[in-house]
């Protein structure tokens, strides 16, 4: 039975005053023990929600890292090193925003995936289609390319301790969720290329839905049988939200 994980993705919002009430409000607001619950908030503000949550279950993990480990001359980066110094516990790695905004390649994102283990933080990483891929029935290729990148460069044996989260493009700040039978599919298709490489790591790991994900959706797509919790975007902003899908992740 793998244990659900709610991960909230705050994406480039806020501002001190709005991340300090959002922080303020999830610490006090119940959520569920058997759900692992995660925020990713932006770099600068990632040392006062780490304060802020100190006492609390919820990890803290950031949005993105540099592809160099340790520390160093490269103006503008924070590195994996300098996250788990401040406390975090996750890194997001892959998000389809960086790949497609920000010409992250497969190669970069299975780089960065190494960091972060070797750093002793824990990856999320995110795959997923566009639009354009999906209609073309090119889905399940382009996810199953995305991962064997991370395979190859990391090697599945260092993988344990990676989740994994199925963002189709389209469906991200859309509205536009993917029916339970559409990411389930494809979850189902994520767990099974795993599985070829290793039967154990298919069996444990993680693999989160991502994509307006809402209060009014998550118990259903939280009920198939391979989504192991969401990542969660625009509705994590919204403590009540938020709140509500981490307790449809632990129904
Ligand atoms: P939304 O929940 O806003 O669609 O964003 C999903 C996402 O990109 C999380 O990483």
């Amino acid at each position: 039975m793998r244990r659900p994980l709610v991960a909230g993705n705050w994406k480039m919002n806020g501002t001190c005053a709005s991340v300090g009430e959002l922080t303020l409000s999830l610490n006090e607001v119940a959520l569920p023990e058997s759900v692992d619950v995660v925020v990713l908030p932006p770099y600068i503000y990632i040392d006062r929600v780490v304060s802020v949550l100190a006492n609390s279950l919820i990890g803290v993990g950031a949005q993105n890292c540099s592809v160099k480990p340790g520390f160093g001359a490269l103006t503008g980066e924070i590195s994996a090193a300098q996250l788990k110094d401040i406390g975090c516990d996750w890194v997001l790695v892959g998000h389809s925003e960086r790949r497609i905004e920000l010409g992250e390649s497969d190669e970069l994102v299975a780089e960065k995936v190494r960091v972060v283990l070797d750093s002793g933080l824990r990856p999320i990483i995110c795959v997923g289609e566009e639009l354009s891929e999906r209609q073309s029935g090119r889905t399940l290729e382009i996810v199953k390319r995305q991962l064997d990148a991370v395979m190859r460069i990391v090697g599945v044996e260092s993988l344990g301790e990676a989740v994994f989260a199925y963002e189709p493009v389209w469906a991200i700040g859309s509205g536009l969720s993917a029916t339970p039978e559409q990411a389930q599919e494809v979850h189902a298709a994520i767990r099974a290329r795993l599985a070829e490489n290793s039967k154990e790591l298919a069996e444990k790991a993680r693999i989160l839905y991502g994509g307006s994900v809402k209060p009014e959706n998550a118990l259903e797509l939280f009920g198939m049988a391979d989504i192991d919790g969401g990542l969660i975007g625009g509705a994590s902003l919204k403590v009540n939200d938020f709140s509500a899908i981490c307790r449809a992740a632990g129904n």
